[in-house]
């Protein structure tokens, strides 16, 4: 059966904990719009009992979306979730999400609480978060260096308190994909309910792996994934949405799963978070890079004027991105030197590119592009050498 996969955006909270990223409550609105308009189901807009800003943040972006879920971050207190309710308060559609760490490390050394109070707390909590919210989200946090046996009991202390999403986080980005698939098939035997509910993933980027854990999740139960656009965030950041809905887009095949993405407006959110963020996006990211769609060694862009198939799984029209491009360099081939030239209105062959061609490979060895006007100097050179 084909999967519906949400997406759940927390560039306004997680990504701005970046360190250096402070978005203003009007850029939030903003963003926040365009992850509505690229699909988001849900959005985190921040965490309200944090300050009087992030507060703000998330009453203008619930006022300011009509279709999409907003949400804020509350710990497994009554004061944060009262600040939740308020802040939500004039959302279409609302959920709250809270969270409290289950694992050895966090519960001896940062909370300094025994299994059985983790417990109870999870049950005060939800209780009560459920008495304001349909939807309550709860995350047991750094659940992968959790005990499997203590993370289902945890959860399925949530689900009896009312909890109708599980976020599973990988806090610090400690899991891989074989196991974290293993982890879900373990807690799809140990949590009755596992059907019944979500199942959500947060996946940090501290190896690497917070895309590739993402989709593993999805092929073992879960079908919400959590991360940011461009994969900004805490540390070495989130799962990349754009990265995700993009495997997700490009091998259907494989996950067999549907979601609510307009694949065309990806670069557009990229773009806008990258420059509210001050963050250029590396040349080389996957899907949103300036060299995403660029080809420049000789074989490849041979085969790019060939079948574009040889070497583009996903098209930069699909995405919302400049067409593609095979920039000149030391590596090109003759084939693509000619079709440009050609596109700047030289009409060359096969027979001249036999002399054009030696002057362009002794231009590209000095230079790291060879551009239009180098073009010009390279063809009045050619002509040079032939006459
Ligand atoms: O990384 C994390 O564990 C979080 C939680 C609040 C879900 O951001
Ligand atoms: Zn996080």
């Amino acid at each position: 059966m084909v999967k519906h996969i949400q997406f759940f955006d927390t560039t306004l909270r997680d990504g701005e904990q970046t360190i250096g990223v402070n978005f203003s409550v009007e850029q939030k609105v903003q963003i926040a719009k365009q992850l509505e308009t690229w699909g988001v189901d849900c959005i985190e807009a921040c965490f309200p009992v944090a300050s009087k800003e992030d507060f703000d943040a998330v009453s203008a972006v619930a006022n300011a979306v009509k279709n999409t879920c907003v949400t804020g971050l509350a710990r497994a207190r009554k004061g944060d979730i009262d600040a939740c309710v308020k802040a939500t308060g004039q959302a279409a559609h609302k959920q709250v999400h809270v969270f409290i760490a289950t694992s050895p490390v966090h519960r001896e050394s940062k909370l300094h609480m025994t299994k059985d109070q983790v417990i109870e707390a999870i049950k005060d909590c939800v209780s009560y978060a459920h008495k304001f919210f349909k939807i309550v989200e709860f995350s047991p946090e750094d659940a992968t260096r959790t005990e499997p046996d203590f993370l289902c009991e945890a959860i399925n202390a949530a689900i009896d308190s009312g909890a109708s999403v599980i976020n599973i986080a990988d806090t610090v980005g400690y899991t891989n994909p074989v196991e974290f698939g293993q982890l879900f098939d373990y807690m799809q035997k140990h949590i009755p309910a596992f059907n019944d509910v979500t199942f959500s993933v947060h996946c940090h980027d501290d190896l690497g792996m917070a895309v590739a854990n993402s989709l593993a999740a999805i092929e073992h139960g879960a079908t919400r994934i959590e991360g940011t656009i461009n994969g900004i965030g805490e540390r070495a950041g989130n799962a990349a949405l754009e990265e995700v809905a993009a495997a997700i887009y490009v091998r259907k095949d494989y996950y067999d799963a549907v979601d609510n993405i307009n694949m065309k407006e990806t670069k557009k959110t990229s773009d806008m978070i990258s420059n509210f963020a001050k963050m250029p996006v590396p040349h080389n990211k996957a899907v949103v890079g300036a060299n995403a769609f660029a080809h420049e060694s000789g074989i490849h862009q041979d085969g790019m004027l060939k079948n574009p198939n040889t070497y583009e799984i996903l098209t930069p029209e699909s995405v919302g991105a400049q067409k593609t491009t095979l920039p000149l360099g030391k590596l090109s081939g003759s084939h693509a030197v000619m079709a440009k030239l050609n596109r700047m209105g030289y009409k060359v062959d096969r027979d001249d590119m036999k002399v054009i061609f030696p002057v362009f490979k002794d231009w590209a060895d000095h230079t790291d592009i060879v551009s239009e006007s180098d073009l010009k100097e390279i063809m009045k050179r050619s002509k040079k050498v032939s006459a």
